[in-house]
């Protein structure tokens, strides 16, 4: 899988995405021997530089976070096709400066009219760019070459904003044309899902509602929200990730065998398990919103969410976001789903826990399994990537007496491989035009219809609970589960 001849135009190149994950991706694709010699990188932002300062600013992002070996030769090569187009999104004259770039890449390098535009901006830029891009004739793709458009969450803030904007990208770009990155879709572990059920005989018997008591799915960080309060302040916790990284998560754990491995079939599947959702009736009781108080985190002390630089002091943003999910279809009635994540959580961790009932009788006297919990599938989706299964066995000894033990798996001691980055692999397939690990406008749309009660209920009842940084969450999000006699996992 090598890309063909193409380029990348990135629109917000000097953005953190930008620097961090997208320049060093192209970086390490082009060092893999990914992408084709006359590879050509466009970068567009308002800035005053020229083609040797975009180039420097790329070559100081990717020694600094790219995954591979620096190798001067590969640098050159790429450095060569690099070009900085300064203006800002109305600028008509940048649009023609790009055009022209465009050109005479195609015929410098042979990128041969095959462009994918990256919108690593604000959504409310997002008209703006496309209808630029339309106005001068960037999006129709010549004859016998492509265009594509890459557009970086948030998908809108809600249902109907979500709406607006896919009529705008679609409006200049068709639905094969767009590609919306949800970067979790790129990481391995979370591909590795379809792979673990659907290439295996051994789990898909037991993954439904006749042997599974609930899944559990975390997304814990340890960070707070860093500089970013001019994005987060206002959106949350449940916006930032559950409406899709969470809900894509739980939709792979869900969703049935797709009819094939392509685009179309993984939509229809995933799709069926968003369209089953249900919300719990009493929304009080069954979700939790919480925002991080100061506290000390790897021995640090920390600032809480009101302190931070550039928020409100009364803002009611959500830093912690718990909900309870059924999925009212055969495989899953009266299966909880509980999906959770927070910022400055007790640890950076992110896994689905597929919990299993316990066995239907037991020949042991009950002092022989007072110790043993449930049994457990724990897909590891990071860090230590890889999985576990939780089971009970005999501890030795002459009595009887069983306790939980683990069965592991860990990528690192499996595979030699390295892993790509989410972000190249999630490149590399926009170049190539493989659109499965993409959410389509009708995924989009239907995560806001989920998200949107439980937003519209939170707006109206009081304010989010307060928890301790380095703190597993608000004791509200215990409450929850301990009110369907479960507890969460402490990962
Ligand atoms: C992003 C969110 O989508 O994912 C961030 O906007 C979050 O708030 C990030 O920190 C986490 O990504 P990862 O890959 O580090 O788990």
């Amino acid at each position: 899988r090598v890309a063909g001849p193409s380029g990348l135009v990135i629109f917000g190149v000097t953005g953190d995405l930008s620097r961090k994950k997208l320049m060093p991706a192209v970086y390490d694709l082009a060092n893999r021997g990914l992408l084709p010699p006359g590879f050509s990188l466009v970068g567009f932002a308002r800035r005053e530089w020229e083609n040797q300062d975009f180039a420097q600013v790329v070559h100081d992002s990717v020694r600094e976070h790219s995954r591979t070996e620096f190798r001067e030769e590969v640098w050159q090569q790429l450095a060569e096709g690099m070009r900085f187009i300064p203006g800002d999104f109305d600028d008509d004259t940048a649009f023609k400066q790009l055009r022209e770039a465009v050109d005479e890449l195609d015929e410098k390098r042979g990128t041969s009219g095959n462009y994918a535009f990256y919108l690593s901006v604000p959504p409310k830029f997002f008209p703006r760019v496309v209808q630029q891009l339309k106005k001068h004739g960037l999006a129709d793709a010549p004859e016998g070459s492509w265009r594509r458009a890459v557009i970086e969450k948030p998908f809108g803030h809600d249902l109907a904003s979500a709406r607006e904007l896919n009529a705008i990208v679609h409006d200049v770009f068709a639905p094969d044309q767009v590609f919306r990155i949800d970067h979790y879709l790129g990481k391995e572990t979370v591909q590795n899902i379809l792979a673990l059920r659907f290439a295996n005989q051994m789990y898909e018997p037991i993954w439904n509602r006749s042997y599974v008591d609930h899944v559990q799915i975390t997304m814990a960080e340890d960070i707070g929200i860093g500089g970013r309060a001019g994005y987060y302040d206002g959106i949350g916790a449940a916006r930032d990730v559950i409406q899709n990284h969470l809900l894509q998560l739980m939709a792979l754990t869900a969703m049935e065998e797709p009819a094939a491995f392509d685009a179309e079939s993984l939509l229809t599947e995933k799709l069926k398990v968003l369209k089953s959702v249900r919300l719990p009736g009493d929304l009080g009781a069954h979700t939790v919103r919480g925002q991080y108080a100061a506290g000390w985190q790897g021995g640090e002390k920390v600032p809480g969410y009101l302190q931070e630089d550039g928020i409100d002091r009364s803002s009611k943003t959500d830093t912690y976001a718990a909900v309870k999910l059924e999925v009212d279809n055969r495989r899953w009635a009266g299966v909880p789903f509980y999906l959770r994540t927070g910022k400055r959580l007790g640890r950076r961790v992110t896994e689905i826990a597929v919990v299993f009932q316990r066995a239907p009788h037991s020949p042991f006297d009950s002092t022989a399994t007072e110790e043993l919990g449930q049994n457990a599938i724990v897909i590891r989706v990071q860090p230590d990537e890889g999985m576990t299964v939780r089971f009970g066995s005999k501890v030795p000894g002459t009595s009887m007496e069983i306790r939980d033990v683990s069965m592991d798996f860990a990528y690192g001691e499996s595979f030699t491989e390295s892993s790509p980055e989410a972000y190249e692999r999630l490149i590399l397939d926009v170049l190539l035009g493989d659109a499965n690990l993409f959410p389509r406008t009708e995924e989009v749309e239907e995560s806001w219809k989920i998200l949107d009660p439980i937003e519209e209920h939170w707006d109206t009842h009081g304010r989010p609970a307060r928890y301790a940084s380095g703190s597993w969450g608000p004791k509200e999000a215990d409450e929850m589960l301990a009110r369907d006699g479960r507890s969460w996992r402490r990962p």
